[in-house]
């Protein structure tokens, strides 16, 4: 037996116990005749003690110690002296009798503390020894624990864990797909799942009723913080369901979640908000509601009521109202106004309007408007003294808004409005079916090409197709999609009318999607369904900035993986043998 205890283990109760321990060494201190050794592993943290006096022999082979190496010891519980609080085993040490050296270690490039000396780079590459670190093995066991409770309460509720392939043709959700070339099917290629949605769909025509997978997801697309090219799904599917079925079962599931996970309780049912009133309010489909500062459209108040010609020029002009932010200096201001012009917002400015002590509004569009038109604009914003009202314009309604969404973020982070302890979770619902692309000049899925139009906008789908919504619902915390889903289409009539307003030739439906019109042809059921990105739901619990701390092996920005050096060109045989040719671009 390598070890009776592990180093998180043992405490004043097991004093006098002979055990054995095995680990990695953590830290050596030399006092004089004594060394200190730290033990880690998985568990905690356990302090050996080799004393020169006991054992000169020991105490020479413990200074021989050095950074991670990998050791056994045997040895007696004893109580620590000086006890350490900050360590659950902090009462006791171990008086080391035997020491067996299992393996040693280079010197890590950096050290294993809870904030390490590595850089970015530098701990993906020895991702395995950044996983070593306490911060980042815990996301992994927060991790472990959400899919665990998620299993439990799943399989409670009837559901088959049911595993779908990933060597698949394309998939609709509309980012590009990973490819994979087949060998034995020269020049043909696979597509990497972009979700099962397809398949979850094929499960319901089999009758399986209830299914669900946590299932790696692959899209190749822009990377951010919240977004890793394969990430994984908690992927779901019910049949004989209607929207609120599906909405109550996945409440049930959250919030399940959140009280098992950090013991936090929401009321239900949960908030549901139509996209159309958070796109007004928020101007996101993803609103954080940890703060208020919801907009306040002042089109009508402002446009053409003055001689401003921006206002005037305008399709839009939205504000929000900063509590207690009358006092921002000028450079303030002007951080501000840089930061909506950084080219990945891309907003004109800003214009300020400060309430004064006396309630008078001070702004620099003073000269455009009346001392009245003013203190309508001000009760507009329900503004008191001492408050910032910020407005901004454009001649796109709805990109002026995202840039509003911006700011709103950005002043909710500065006046301390987004505590990470507190969890604001709603529905985000009535998406739009459709949306414009300028790109393709064609109407897009905002889901998918499967998601159901609400029944009573069917009749729109042939004179207004951008004015009918869909049966398709998001669930959002804090600012952050964690999961959507819809009612899928089960009829093949309406199925194809889609399609077709979609602008997908039978031509295409045939090529791509052949095998779920086929399927419909044989009974369909009535199905519902949503996935969570369980990444994003980690990263939440977690209080992370980024995905990818809770990810143990994620991929950099450019889509790398630095530790295996992915991806990697192919050596000529193995192109050969998959018919390819490499053409890089000039
Ligand atoms: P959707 O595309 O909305 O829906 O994805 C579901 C959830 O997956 C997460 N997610 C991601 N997480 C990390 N990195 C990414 N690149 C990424 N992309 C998406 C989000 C998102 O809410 N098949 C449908 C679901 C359904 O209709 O049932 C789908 O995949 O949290």
């Amino acid at each position: 037996m390598y070890r009776t205890n592990t180093c998180g283990e043992l405490r004043m109760s097991d004093v006098g116990r002979s055990v054995t321990l095995a680990g990695w060494v953590h830290r050596v201190r030399k006092m004089g005749g004594v060394t200190f050794v730290e033990l880690r592993d998985r568990y905690g943290i356990t302090q050996l003690v080799f004393n020169e006096q006991d054992s000169p022999e020991l105490f020479d082979q413990s200074n021989d110690l050095g950074r991670e190496y990998v050791i056994q010891i045997e040895g007696i519980v004893a109580e620590r002296y000086s006890k350490n609080e900050k360590i659950a085993t902090g009462d006791i040490e171990i008086t080391v009798s035997r020491l067996t050296l299992l393996n040693q270690s280079e010197i890590p490039p950096f050290t294993i503390e809870e904030n390490t000396d590595g850089g970015d780079d530098l701990r993906m590459k020895y991702r395995y020894l950044d996983l070593r670190r306490k911060n980042v093995r815990e996301n992994l066991e927060l991790r472990h624990r959400v899919c665990m409770e998620t299993r439990k309460y799943l399989d409670g509720q009837g559901f088959l864990e049911i595993e779908t392939p990933i060597l698949i043709n394309s998939t609709p959700e509309g980012a590009r797909d990973f490819v994979v070339p087949s060998r034995m099917n020269p020049g043909q290629f696979y597509a990497l799942p972009q979700s099962p949605q397809l398949f979850k769909q094929l499960l319901m025509v089999a009758g399986m009723d209830r299914y669900f997978q946590i299932v790696k997801c692959f899209r190749d697309e822009d990377l951010r913080a919240d977004r890793q090219p394969e990430f994984t799904q908690i992927d779901c599917e019910m049949s004989f369901v209607q929207q609120d079925d599906v909405i109550q079962m996945f409440e049930g599931m959250i919030t399940h979640l959140f009280k098992e996970i950090l013991n936090y309780d929401f009321q239900l049912p949960l908030r549901r908000m139509p996209w159309q009133e958070a796109m007004e309010k928020y101007g996101s489909d993803k609103p954080d509601l940890r703060f208020g500062m919801e907009f306040v459209e002042l089109t009508a108040t402002l446009r053409g009521t003055g001689t401003f010609q921006v206002f005037n020029d305008a399709a839009y002009i939205g504000a929000i109202c900063a509590q207690g932010c009358g006092n921002y200096s000028r450079k303030q201001q002007n951080e501000l106004v840089d930061f909506v012009k950084t080219p990945q917002i891309g907003a004109k400015g800003i214009t300020f309007v400060k309430i004064e002590e006396d309630g008078t509004p001070k702004s620099t569009i003073d000269k455009f408007y009346s001392p009245e038109q003013l203190l309508q604009l001000k009760d507009k914003m329900q503004a008191v003294p001492g408050d910032m009202i910020m407005i901004m314009c454009g001649d796109d309604t709805m990109r002026t808004r995202k840039q509003l969404c911006e700011l709103r973020l950005e002043m909710g982070s500065r006046l301390g409005l987004r505590d990470k302890s507190k969890f604001a979770l709603l529905w985000i619902t009535d998406f739009p079916m459709f949306e414009w692309s300028e790109e393709e000049q064609r109407l897009l899925a905002m889901h998918h090409p499967f998601t159901s139009p609400k029944p009573e906008d069917v009749a729109l789908l042939d004179s207004h197709p951008e004015q009918v919504r869909a049966n398709a619902y998001d669930m959002v915390c804090n600012g952050v999609e964690i999961g959507g889903g819809s009612v899928r289409i089960h009829d093949s009539i309406l199925q194809n009318k889609i399609f077709s307003i979609l602008g997908l030739t039978p031509d295409i439906v045939e090529k791509r999607f052949k095998y779920l019109v086929r399927a419909f042809k044989y009974g369909a059921p009535p199905h519902a369904g949503l996935a969570y990105g369980l990444d994003r739901l980690v990263s939440l619990f977690a209080g992370l900035d980024s995905i990818r701390d809770c990810i143990a092996f994620p991929k950099n920005n450019s889509g790398r993986d630095t530790m295996v050096d992915a991806p990697t060109v192919l050596e000529p045989e193995q192109l050969q043998e998959l018919n390819l040719k490499v053409q890089l671009p000039q």
